[in-house]
């Protein structure tokens, strides 16, 4: 039901920042960067984190009139109530409480007046006991074989997370050398393709499936569980699933339904969002199977410094909260409504992917959190890829076409340095010039007085010319270990939810993927209907029914 309370948009200070629009527009980036002071006040650091964010069309007053609107927001309030574990998430009536999930042992966070803590490091002792017996091989499989392979089947939350952690972990030297031998693989979609890909190669007697669901009803985690099992008992015998199957879901009555022994599930709690999930038993399992208990928890320790430094650090130097009230500003009052996530490194590559479903399935609503329809936009458009490969592929419409703001993400220490003889610079330092370059690029841009002076042929000038004044962030991590994981994955998490938190809308529920699922039921019905009994599509639109006939004139195999 929707109700009265004030929409952010009719403060005071959301209106001051709509004034403040026209002045920035007239201040080129290029006069904004040349002013030192400036831009000496615009760099956070943090745990050898340095974030500069001079290259943001804004100014000092801007920032203070961020912090304003923060107020107006009751930011600090609504942090406090996220980590004293109100349910803020109110369309589900949960507490949102991933900061749990990597709370130190002995600390107290509570929800509904129980400290969850206990209950968060008694499910991570178990990962760590049931992956070193997996990886020892004290477990084995049902004919007695170490269990060297893994395939984690989930979507969406229960996928994300852990494929962009295990790609940043598979080349750090720190923990690649725990995973020697085994593999890790990640099956998601139900196409079938995906599971042709994922047991290719793999032999069922060395293989581990990990189960990987929140609410264990998801369509897709479900039938790709069912096709495994199949894959298993047929090889091996029905009796063989105990040894190769577990799971990892708040729902542990479907797990036993499912034929998993509850000995064998990991369990999590309906205060854990799906898309905030990578640090429970979700991530923490398959990862620990395949690096050791060891090198996760210190991804977790990342994560929770962040989320310290998130609940104490001042705003003016508190990392998500700067960058969840510039995103805020490029997206509500500057008029940007996407964002660019580009890591300068090629263990980064599913961070993109991760952060937007993060991002946009926190974000991307229509509604205030009490129901109101929002006369203003909210969320992101994120995608990304690692440079420099992006700059090759989409970095011409970032730098000539429309403006997005771009967040630039460097490591000082590369996973696996190489330095060629011969060359002028090492291969990191080659891919870094590109990281420090591409900023300034996009800032400066390059004036048609320039290009005459560089003799450019008048009929190209127009061409070659770069308005600039795009804005973006640079945010230089010292090195990619696990705990520099944990860190990224945690500013980035709490940003979104400041964002969300300004916004004023429930960042923590996902409605809008509901309506897709549903009307999918209803064609599978259709499917099986006329597959099965030969019915005639019924009760669909004309589009619908004339490429579902389609789709059913040719038998399947
Ligand atoms: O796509 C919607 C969604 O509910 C996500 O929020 C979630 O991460 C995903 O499906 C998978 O859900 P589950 O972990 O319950 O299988």
């Amino acid at each position: 039901m929707a109700s009265s309370s004030a929409l952010i948009c009719e403060t005071e200070p959301w209106k001051d920042l709509r004034a403040h629009v026209d002045d920035i527009k007239k201040t080129h980036l290029r006069e904004l960067i040349s002013d030192t002071e400036r831009c000496q006040s615009m760099m956070v650091e943090f745990d050898g984190i340095l974030l500069d964010y001079s290259r943001q069309c804004a100014t000092l007053d801007t920032l203070n009139k961020l912090k304003n609107l923060a107020e107006a927001a009751h930011l600090k309030e609504k942090i406090n109530r996220m980590f004293n574990g109100e349910r803020i998430n109110s369309t589900e009536n949960r507490s949102v409480l991933h900061v749990a999930l990597r709370a130190p042992r002995g600390s107290v966070i509570n929800s509904d007046g129980k400290n969850v803590v206990p209950d968060v490091w008694q499910v991570l002792d178990k990962i760590k006991d049931f992956s070193e017996r997996v990886r020892s091989g004290a477990w084995v499989g049902a004919t007695g074989k170490v269990l060297k392979d893994v395939i984690a089947i989930g979507i969406g939350g229960s996928f994300l997370g852990p494929l962009f952690v295990h790609t940043a972990l598979q080349t750090d030297p720190e923990a690649a050398e725990f995973a020697i031998g085994r593999q890790l693989r990640f099956l998601a979609n139900v196409d079938p393709i995906d599971v042709a890909r994922n047991i290719a190669g793999l032999n069922p007697e060395t293989t581990l499936v990990v189960v990987v669901s929140k609410t264990f009803t998801t369509a897709e985690t479900m039938l790709n569980a069912r096709t495994l099992r199949e894959w298993i008992s047929g090889a091996l015998g029905p009796q063989a699933v105990a040894k190769h199957m577990v799971a990892v879901s708040t729902n542990l009555t479907l797990v036993e339904k499912f034929g998993i022994d509850p000995n064998n599930a990991f369990a999590f709690w309906d205060w854990v969002g799906g898309r905030y999930s990578v640090c429970s038993a979700v991530g923490v399992l398959p990862l620990s199977l395949q690096y050791g208990f060891a090198v996760v928890e210190k991804f977790l320790k990342g994560a929770s410094s962040i989320d310290e430094h998130f609940h104490s650090a001042p705003f003016e130097n508190n990392l998500p909260v700067v960058l969840g009230l510039l995103s805020v500003w490029n997206v509500s009052f500057l008029g940007y409504p996407a964002r660019a996530i580009l890591p300068y490194s090629q263990a980064l590559e599913k961070f993109a992917p991760h952060i937007q479903q993060v991002s946009m399935e926190s974000n991307g609503k229509g509604v205030s959190i009490d129901g109101v329809p929002l006369p203003y936009e909210t969320g992101e458009i994120d995608f990304g890829e690692p440079g420099t490969n992006g700059q090759h592929s989409f970095y011409q419409l970032i730098h000539q076409g429309r403006v997005i703001p771009c967040d630039f993400i460097g490591v000082v220490k590369s996973q696996q340095p190489v330095y060629l003889k011969g060359e002028l610079v090492s291969n990191h330092d080659e891919l870094m010039s590109n990281f420090f370059a591409q900023p300034d690029a996009l800032a400066y841009g390059k004036t048609p007085e320039q290009l005459l002076k560089e003799n450019v042929p008048h009929h190209l000038i127009s061409h070659k010319t770069f308005t600039g004044n795009r804005p973006s962030f640079s945010l230089l991590l010292p090195s990619l270990n696990a705990y520099n994981i944990g860190q990224l994955l945690a500013i980035y998490e709490h940003r979104i939810a400041v964002e969300g938190f300004i916004w004023g809308i429930n960042s923590f529920d996902q409605w809008g993927v509901e309506l897709g699922k549903s009307l999918a039921t209803q064609v599978r019905k259709q499917l099986h209907a006329s597959r099965k009994k030969g019915e005639p599509v019924e009760g669909f639109n004309f589009s619908t029914t004339t490429v579902l006939t389609k789709y059913l004139e040719v038998k399947e195999r």
